[in-house]
């Protein structure tokens, strides 16, 4: 009789988490903080809705649609994974009733201020479910996220008091992290095969304000460009009175992105003051000239904010007007509504929301002109295109202009997570708002 085969004990699975961010690039930053906190202790985590033994969920509170979603995603979780700890953590979280989060079924909160433990609450939660007995985290693993573009945090908070923005009640003072540090992260992002680094805070173009040191967002560059090999870094969120020739110098070292993000939510100077914005709208044009100076070809972006209290059909005009001579590659328009624990809150909220929405209309159409005008403005060039996905036809990446771009791909292995030479041959409708370029690829 042949001898039994010697059982052998079932393997516990590690436990899946997912976790989800919604809202800004800081929080995607620390989403990803906390996945790979969880993975050195030996979950696997998943950063779309999925069956899953835990949730965390990193919320964002910036506008009525952003707490909607919040609550959404919350219900999703406790739909898909009945039994599984949900733990929540972001802007929402942090000022939503608690009685609402718990009848929505969330098990645990992490405040902002707690944020960089979120990874351990959620373990904590895991330890006690009952689901959970199957799936105990297994040994650590080095795990490689798999990614081709991480998010670092080079600063939280913001001391500036705009009269229509939530995020400093919910996110407090600023509080940079030190260059030595912010340093060590990339090089490790770098080193685990990230290709592209996205510097991310409330207030990045104010990085080091609150600090003695000499610390400010033009050295933090300099020591990333110099001490780190990040091929991609891209640092795009600035506000216009931080735009200052010394900043820009350091666009003349191409790993940096030629995208710069300049909110300018009025054109209109008295609107600007009354939303308490630092600048003006001359200030504001006059930092797109320089940027075009430094960084030729660079994509601005920029958001707008209709309907703000007292926004007159002249204030509108003079945006709309400014609005078409920046030549924005691209614009988020978003009708005013008053949030909670603001100044605008105060102010009588006079603008109809049909007019509202009719001038969100007027500014979308001009920007998605706009952003087909910039992308055609391609074709002809080569442009380095960092390809993050394949569906077996075509590439799908983006420029340093943080313009999509789609092309066909017959050859052998896709270049995926590499930069590659692209010649821009045309836009197609390949998905999102605006035609994406369309490109051949060299190959490697
Ligand atoms: Fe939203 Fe908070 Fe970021 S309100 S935009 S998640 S700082």
């Amino acid at each position: 009789m042949s001898p039994m085969p010697a059982q052998t004990a079932p393997q516990p699975r590690p436990p899946v988490v997912a976790a989800l961010t919604l809202g800004c690039k800081l929080n995607q930053a620390e989403t990803q903080a906390a996945a790979r906190a969880l993975q050195r202790a030996g979950c696997v985590t998943v950063d779309r809705p999925a069956e899953a033994d835990a949730w965390l969920i990193n919320t964002c509170s910036v506008t009525h649609a952003a707490d909607r979603k919040a609550r959404r995603l919350i219900r999703l979780a406790r739909r898909l994974s009945p039994d599984a700890p949900v733990v929540v953590t972001g802007c929402y979280a942090q000022h939503a009733d608690a009685a609402l989060l718990a009848e929505l079924g969330v098990d645990a909160v992490v405040p902002n201020a707690e944020k960089a433990s979120a990874a351990d609450a959620v373990l904590r939660e895991l330890a006690r479910a009952p689901a959970a007995g199957s799936a105990q985290p297994a040994q650590a693993t080095a795990q490689s996220t798999g990614r081709t573009r991480a998010f670092v945090k080079i600063q939280e908070g913001c001391d500036d008091v705009c009269a229509f923005c939530i995020v400093p009640s919910v996110r407090g003072r600023e509080r940079a992290v030190p260059i030595n540090e912010v340093v060590e992260q990339v090089r490790e992002r770098v080193a685990e095969g990230v290709q592209e680094v996205v510097l991310t805070g409330t207030q990045p173009g104010a990085y080091g304000r609150d600090r003695d040191d000499g610390a400010n967002a033009a050295r933090l560059l300099e020591a990333l460009l110099s001490r780190t090999d990040a091929p991609r870094l891209r640092y795009s969120s600035i506000q216009p009175q931080d735009i200052t020739p010394e900043l820009l110098a350091c666009w003349q070292d191409a790993r940096l992105c030629r995208h710069f993000h300049l909110a300018l939510q009025s054109g209109s100077d008295d609107v600007l003051r009354r939303m308490r914005r630092r600048y003006s709208a001359a200030q504001f044009l006059a930092a797109l000239d320089l940027i075009r100076a430094a960084a030729a070809g660079a994509a601005i972006t920029t958001d707008v904010i209709v309907g703000f209290p007292g926004e007159s059909e002249d204030d509108f005009e003079r945006t709309e007007a400014l609005c078409r001579e920046a030549a924005f590659a691209d614009m988020h328009v978003f009708p005013y509504s008053p949030r909670p624990r603001t100044s605008g809150a105060l102010l009588e909220d006079d603008v109809a929301p049909q007019l509202k929405r009719g001038r969100a209309r007027r500014l979308r159409r001009l920007a998605a002109e706009q952003a087909e005008r910039f992308r055609a403005g391609l074709v002809g060039e080569t442009a380095p295109v960092l390809f993050e996905s394949f569906d077996g036809e075509r590439l799908r990446g983006l420029t340093d202009t943080y313009v999509p771009v789609a092309a066909r791909w017959a050859g052998g292995a896709p270049p995926l997570n590499r930069l590659t030479a692209v010649e821009i041959i045309g836009l197609t409708d390949d998905g999102g708002d605006a035609p994406a370029a369309l490109g051949r690829a060299a190959a490697p």
